[in-house]
C-alpha cells in the first residue's frame, strides 16, 4: 500500500519570515461552542489541517452546516437538531470531546462516545465529568457511550480542578455560560487558548470574567439568549515555536508573524538561556543563534509553564547543544517516543520514569524516522534539516493534523524537504 513520506535533505538552512496559521487548539474549540449560538457564526483564521476536517464532520452529523471560504468557516448551526457524536468521529479525533460542554448547554443533554487513549498517554476525563456532574448533569455510561441528562437543569457551581486541565476547563466553560446562576472555576487552564474561547463566548451573549487566571467566574445565561458571532482565531503559539526551534537549531534569523509573543514567554526564556538571540514585536518573534547551543534543564508545566507540545522540539535543541540537559515531561505519562527515533539519528538520550537525560551531540545522521505524534514528528523533519544526508520521516498523518502546510513553510524558509509518495 502507498504512503506518504516527508524527505528532507540536511542543508542546516532555516532562514526567513513565515506566518502562523490559526492555532489547532483553540479553532476546534471555537467550532464546538458555535453549538451554543443557534445561527451562522465566521470564525477567521481557520488553519488547513485535518483535525479541523473532522470537527467539521462532528457538526455537520449535528445538523449544522460548515462552508469554508479560504481560512474562514462559516458555521450555522441553527439547524442543529441532535445531540449524538459517534465513536467512529470522537475515535478518530478525541478533541470531539469538546462538544460535550456545549451540547449540554444547548439542549440540557449530550451522547459522546467516551474517548480513547493515545500514544502520549491515557487522556483520561474524569475531571471533565467530576466538574459537569457538579453542574447537575447526569452520567450513564452505555456500550462505550457517554449519556449526559440534566434531570434537575444546570445549575451554577463551585468547581475546583484537581489539575489545570484544559479540556476539562473548556467543557466546563461552555456548559457554565448556560447554567442557571454562577459558576465558579477554580484552579482553570490558564492556557490563552482559555482566552480566546471566552472571548469568542462573550461576543456571543456569555457573562465570564477572569478567563485566562486559575479562577474564571460566569454568570449564567438563558441558552436561548446566546446568538451567533464573527471571531478570529488567536496564532498558533505552538507551531510558532516550532518554527523559532529550527531557528535555533539553524542559527536563523527565523521570524515567526501572526502570534503573540506573550503566549510563548517560557520558551522564549529557553531559547535565551541556550545562547539564542530573540527579539519581538507585537505580533512577531524573530530568533537567531551566533554562539554554540548550551545545555539546559526544562520542566513542561501547564500554562504559563513550559508548554509540553514544544517538548519534543527542544529535546531536538539539547540533543543538539554542548554540555548535558534534563528534560522533565510532567504533563503527559508518556510523551518521550521522539527520543528513541532521535537517538536513530544519533542522538543520545537515556529516559529515566519521566525524566530525559540528553547528551549533547556534534552532529546527528539522517535516517528513515517514524512520527508517533503530531509533535515529535514535526520535530523530526527539524532534526533532518540539522543532519547529515537523508531523512525519510513515516507517519506524516500526525503532523497534517496540526500543521498546514509544514512543508512548504519550511521549503520557504530555506529547507530542501519535500512530500514523496512510497510504494
Ligand atoms: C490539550 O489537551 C491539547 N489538545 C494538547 O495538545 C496539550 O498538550 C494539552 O492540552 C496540554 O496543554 C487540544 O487542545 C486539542 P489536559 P487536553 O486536559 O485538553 C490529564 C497537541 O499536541 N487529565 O490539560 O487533553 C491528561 O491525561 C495536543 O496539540 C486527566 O487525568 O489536555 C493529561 O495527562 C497534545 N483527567 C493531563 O491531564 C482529565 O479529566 C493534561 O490534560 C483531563 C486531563
Amino acid at each position: 500500500m502507498s504512503e506518504e513520506i516527508i524527505v528532507v535533505r540536511g542543508n542546516g538552512t532555516l532562514k526567513g519570515e513565515v506566518w502562523v496559521s490559526g492555532a489547532k487548539n483553540s479553532a476546534l474549540k471555537l467550532m464546538a461552542a458555535t453549538l451554543l449560538g443557534r445561527g451562522k457564526t465566521i470564525l477567521h483564521n481557520v488553519p488547513f489541517i485535518s483535525d479541523i476536517a473532522i470537527m467539521s464532520e462532528v457538526l455537520t452529523r449535528l445538523g449544522a452546516t460548515v462552508e469554508r471560504d479560504g481560512h474562514t468557516l462559516i458555521i450555522d448551526t441553527a439547524s442543529v437538531d441532535s445531540y449524538k457524536t459517534p465513536y467512529e468521529l470522537v475515535s478518530k479525533m478525541r478533541a470531539s470531546i469538546s462538544v460535550l460542554g456545549p451540547l449540554i448547554g444547548r439542549f440540557g443533554k449530550a451522547h459522546v462516545a467516551m474517548p480513547g487513549g493515545c500514544q502520549i498517554g491515557a487522556r483520561k476525563i474524569d475531571m471533565h465529568l467530576v466538574g459537569l456532574e457538579a453542574l447537575g448533569v447526569k452520567f450513564d455510561v452505555e456500550h462505550g457511550d457517554l449519556l449526559a441528562s440534566t434531570p434537575n437543569g444546570l445549575h451554577g457551581a463551585h468547581v475546583t480542578l484537581s489539575f489545570p486541565s484544559v479540556g476539562a476547563t473548556e467543557n466546563l466553560l461552555m456548559a457554565a455560560v448556560a447554567a442557571e446562576g454562577k459558576t465558579v472555576i477554580e484552579n482553570a487552564a490558564r492556557e490563552p487558548e482559555i482566552e480566546d474561547l471566552a472571548q469568542m463566548l462573550i461576543s456571543m451573549g456569555a457573562k465570564i470574567e477572569g478567563a485566562g487566571s486559575s479562577i474564571i467566574e460566569i454568570e449564567g445565561v438563558p441558552s436561548e439568549s446566546f446568538g451567533p458571532c464573527e471571531h478570529t482565531t488567536v496564532g498558533d503559539r505552538i507551531e510558532a515555536g516550532t518554527f523559532l526551534a529550527g531557528g535555533a537549531l539553524m542559527g536563523g534569523p527565523v521570524t515567526v508573524r501572526g502570534i503573540d509573543p506573550s503566549f510563548l514567554r517560557m520558551a522564549i526564556f529557553k531559547l535565551r538561556a541556550m545562547g539564542c538571540d530573540v527579539e519581538t514585536g507585537e505580533d512577531w518573534i524573530t530568533v537567531s543563534r551566533t554562539k554554540p547551543l548550551v545545555a539546559t534543564e526544562i520542566q513542561t508545566l501547564p500554562h504559563p509553564g513550559f508548554p509540553t507540545d514544544l517538548q519534543a522540539q527542544f529535546m531536538l535543541l539539547t540533543a543538539r547543544a554542548e554540555g548535558t540537559s534534563v528534560i522533565t515531561e510532567n504533563v503527559f505519562e508518556n510523551r518521550f517516543m521522539f527520543a528513541a527515533e532521535l537517538g536513530r539519528m544519533g542522538g543520545d538520550i537515556t529516559i529515566e520514569d519521566h525524566h530525559a537525560i540528553v547528551r549533547g551531540v556534534g552532529r546527528l545522521q539522517g535516517a528513515p524516522v517514524s512520527s508517533t505524534d503530531l509533535r515529535a514528528g514535526a520535530a523530526l523533519v527539524l532534526a533532518g534539516i540539522d543532519a547529515e544526508g537523508e531523512t525519510r520521516v513515516h507517519e506524516i498523518r500526525h503532523i497534517d493534523r496540526g500543521y498546514e502546510d509544514y512543508v512548504g513553510k519550511l521549503a520557504s524558509l530555506g529547507a530542501d524537504v519535500r512530500r514523496e509518495l512510497i510504494d
